[in-house]
């Protein structure tokens, strides 16, 4: 194996805001990048943002900015989001960057020097959205597949690159290099796009109709279109061609997308790499779609979860393993918070949680906390440190494989091993036995310890705040930084202190999550478009029980009213319920102050206080309104006030 590793994700476009789409991509990155180091590998983690072309334009126009500062504004939004996700790039770029811009004119001049950029005028499909050619057979009933909207038929002069030169080579080249493109699927995709003869790629955009991009080196009328600036990213990353770290990283480049830019990144990208005469990177990885209620989670769907909102409700690490536990690499997967909930409570506060906490009880209890001195294995520890022995080559091939979701797997079922063995040897028994069975005692605890310091380092790539806390509980020194050689079984040192800690993920109250975070809205607003009807979805208008108990219905007693002034509709009214409460009515167009008081009602308790004409309203009366005018819901028989109405 190389003993370097660089890693990419898309440069985003900034025409919105980063949502969880883009948060797994990027988290794949990082996990990839920290298992790397894990693996004593130098590494460079690349991610940022795309900034030019027409649907920046578009979206800054929208928001009344130029360009510039618009991009400047969205593009914040993603650097700032990737630390709350501990996600720790190496450089974040911007295609904005002044060394970007010159690197990808550089590549132009060099491509067009060799012959493989052509002037041609050109007529064809092209949709706005896509910023880019269709080609009749790629259309779905004449439509974009991703805007279902029809392209316009547009004749203009542009640049080429005669991608069709490379087509041989990239296919036997994608034929001998199984792994080039993964998972398979993907690969056989592209293979199968490249059976057809290959279009050539148009570069340009005349500045008349487009001027935020890199212009054309050889004709400043002209600016390169936005593959060729984007995709150019991952070279000038690195500093190409002079730096160093372009030498070094270059032939270790993998990249992570998701299925939309298949295309781009599985046969524009090599072949403009042939024609720089630059090996092409070592492996793509391409994933499937988050999405929400059977819908791709876009920024034009407008159903997207921030990843802000997933941190603020579940912490980063716990958002983290959800991400990469929920989806399989190469599938889509749909968002549910309900099943981050239980993932969480299950794997995280139970499992692993629970596992770390009684253990260090245990110890802190039968031994002082002090790690004890192994004695030696009864059968429960040696079936786990077997587990322990296989677990490491196991998880080391599904992570190299970017199969995060079976690494984790893996690592839980020997967790689980581990939670098993505390019932089977129930060290409190064996406490209890004093010196007779003292050694056994010893060689449990030793081994669960043991066990969770290796768990440590296995799960650090996916949660490594947790890694650090399991590490620091365990004694470890502050600054230990383990690599893969610490997963043998038996470096943990008998003696060593261990700390209690608070548990390591408090359980998560489904009730909360919905109401503190944005998620559920997201799932609620956008999940479904209007007259949608999913499976086991509700329809639209019908609540569920839970939803109407939400509402606070209690009987309440009038017991002043007064107009408002100068608002004729209103009426102040003060109500015991059985505390007092001011509440302003629309109702003085239908009753008087004098016929209302003394009456009982039903009033809205637990609606949010605002203020109508300036006058405080601390919740709402329920009437009926019909043709001979407005009657206030009341009950059959005085009633206390206060009683709940249900
Ligand atoms: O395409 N599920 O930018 P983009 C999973 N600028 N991943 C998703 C996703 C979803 N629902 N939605 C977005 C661009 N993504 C170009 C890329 S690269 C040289 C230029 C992620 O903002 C996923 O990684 O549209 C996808 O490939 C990328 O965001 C598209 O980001």
């Amino acid at each position: 194996m190389s003993n370097r590793f660089y890693i990419t994700t898309p440069i985003y476009y900034v025409n919105a805001e980063p949502h969880l789409g883009h948060a797994y991509s990027t988290v794949v990155a990082d996990v990839q990048n920290r298992y790397h180091k894990l693996q004593g590998e130098e590494t460079f983690f690349l991610t940022g943002t795309d900034e030019h072309g027409d649907k920046i334009v578009q979206a800054a126009l929208a928001q009344g900015l130029d360009p510039k500062s618009y991009a400047d504004r969205i593009s914040g939004m993603f650097r700032e989001s990737w630390p709350l996700l501990e996600v720790e790039p190496d450089r974040f770029i911007r295609t904005t960057d002044p060394d970007h811009i010159k690197t990808v004119q550089m590549v132009l001049q060099k491509v067009y020097e060799k012959g493989d950029i052509e002037f041609r005028e050109y007529e064809g499909l092209y949709c706005f959205g896509c910023e880019r050619f269709y080609i009749e057979r790629e259309l779905v009933d004449g439509k974009c597949p991703d805007h279902n909207i029809e392209p316009v038929r547009l004749k203009e002069k542009n640049y080429f690159f005669l991608m069709s030169r490379y087509q041989d080579w990239l296919i036997d080249h994608i034929k001998t290099h199984p792994e080039f493109i993964t998972p398979e699927r993907y690969r056989n995709e592209v293979l199968s796009f490249l059976k057809e003869p290959l279009e050539d790629l148009c570069i340009s955009r005349p500045t008349s109709r487009l001027t935020w991009g890199v212009p054309l080196p050889f004709d400043d009328g002209f600016v390169t279109y936005v593959w060729f600036d984007a995709l150019v990213n991952y070279l000038s990353g690195l500093g190409y061609p002079d730096d160093d770290k372009f030498r070094r990283f270059w032939p270790v480049a993998e990249h992570v997308i998701a299925k939309d830019i298949l295309k781009p990144h599985g046969i524009y990208w090599p072949t403009i790499l042939r024609a720089l005469d630059l090996p092409p990177y070592r492996r793509l990885h391409v994933h499937g779609y988050w999405q929400m209620k059977a819908r791709k989670m876009s920024k034009s769907l407008g159903n997207v979860i921030r990843p802000g909102d997933l941190v603020e409700a579940f912490g980063a690490d716990a958002t983290r393993y959800c991400l990469m536990r929920e989806m399989v690499f190469g599938l889509d997967a749909g968002f549910s918070e309900d099943a981050f909930v239980t993932r969480i409570n299950a794997d995280l506060a139970n499992d692993l949680g629970n596992l770390f906490s009684r253990t260090l009880a245990m110890v802190k209890k039968y031994v002082n906390g002090r790690v004890p001195e192994p004695a030696d294995p009864g059968l429960e520890e040696k079936r786990l440190m077997e587990g322990v022995d296989s677990l490491v080559p196991l998880w080391e091939g599904h992570m190299s494989a970017f199969e995060t979701h079976r690494a984790l797997q893996e690592i839980w079922k020997v967790i689980n091993i581990a939670n098993k063995m505390i019932d089977t040897t129930a060290p409190w028994e064996l406490a209890k036995a004093g010196e007779e069975r003292a050694g056994e005692l010893n060689s449990v605890l030793y081994c669960l310890l043991e066990a969770q310091r290796i768990f440590s380092i296995l799960i650090s790539p996916v949660m490594p705040d947790t890694a650090r806390r399991m590490q620091e509980a365990l004694g470890l020194d502050a600054r230990y930084s383990p690599g893969i050689g610490d997963t043998r079984w038996g470096m943990l040192r008998p003696g060593t202190k261990t700390e209690r800690i608070a548990s390591l993920f408090p359980r998560i109250d489904l009730k909360r999550a919905r109401i503190t975070g944005a998620v559920a809205k997201a799932e609620k607003e956008g999940g479904q478009r209007k007259g949608d009807k999913v499976e086991g979805q509700q329809e639209e208008g019908i609540i569920s029980f839970e939803e109407f108990q939400k509402v606070d219905l209690r009987v309440g007693q009038v017991i002043a009213a007064e107009p408002v002034p100068r608002a004729d509709r209103l009426l102040k009214l003060t109500v015991a319920c059985p505390e007092e409460r001011q509440i302003v009515a629309g109702i003085a167009e239908y009753l008087t102050p004098e016929q209302v008081v003394g009456k009982q009602v039903v009033v809205v308790v637990n609606l949010k206080p605002v203020k109508l004409r300036g006058v405080k309203s601390e919740g709402m009366l329920l009437a009926a309104k019909d043709a001979r005018g407005l009657h206030l819901i009341t009950t059959e028989t005085a009633v206390e006030p206060g009683s709940k109405v249900s």
